[in-house]
């Protein structure tokens, strides 16, 4: 399974690219304006920093400013995937830039036939917000649990499943569970993720035990 990381905070990209267990990024406009900078200057850095793919939203809503849109962003560096949203307009968009070699994450998905358009259209990327789902008292797991099954079903389907608006470390175990291909997780789930309290204590046993042998490794 695949870790993206889901900001546009450069800091936090780099700390969690340093575990060497990041394996791309993904932002969105909310998170562009959230790191107050320039879309061109920031996303440019990200691909920077990390090697796998790097999610960077259009924000037009009509085809043709869309495609001229995610043509210039994808033009930022090799490992840009351009992110269009669930939309007639967006997958258009899908299709063309896919057809010129361009990876596309299509986003804002919340049902399964969106999810099946999204693999016509040839995205390389399906990004279903399974937290927006449960917020409104829906289950977002349950989604994920039918794309993955109907990819499953057809050999022509290579979108991957990228599990978006991830809120806690259960999403991540869950998805894993049925064999989605990534999760786009905000840092702070990423790094909850590490952590047991048996793994401190243990840790904290280990320590005090070595100290009292007086030996050294090094
Ligand atoms: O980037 C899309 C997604 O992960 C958004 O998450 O928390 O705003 O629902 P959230």
């Amino acid at each position: 399974m695949k870790f993206f990381l889901d900001t546009a905070d450069i800091g936090e990209i780099r700390e969690l690219a340093d575990t060497g267990l990041l394996d791309g990024v993904t932002t969105n406009p909310s998170l562009i304006a959230k790191s107050g900078r320039n879309i061109f200057e920031v996303v440019a850095e990200i691909c920077d920093a990390v090697d796998g793919p790097v999610s960077a939203e259009v924000a037009a809503t009509d085809f043709e400013t869309m495609l001229a849109e995610g043509q210039k962003l994808a033009g930022i560096a090799d490992n840009i995937a351009v992110k269009v949203p669930l939309t007639p307009a967006g997958l258009k968009t899908c299709r063309v830039l896919s057809q010129a070699g361009t990876m596309v994450n299509v986003t804002l998905c919340f049902s399964a036939n969106q999810a099946i358009l999204a693999a016509k259209a040839g995205a390389s990327f399906i990004s279903p917000f399974v937290g927006r789902l449960d917020d409104i008292a829906a289950d977002g797991m349950n989604l994920i649990a039918e794309i993955c099954e109907i990819y499953e079903n057809y050999d022509d389907f290579d979108t991957e499943v990228l599990v978006a608006s991830v809120r806690s470390p259960m999403h991540i175990t869950e998805a894993a569970k049925m064999g989605a291909h990534v999760a786009t997780v905000p840092a702070s789930v990423l790094w909850s993720l590490f952590k047991h309290p048996l793994t401190d204590k243990g840790l904290d046993a280990f320590l005090t035990d070595w100290k009292k042998t007086g030996q050294s490794i090094l």
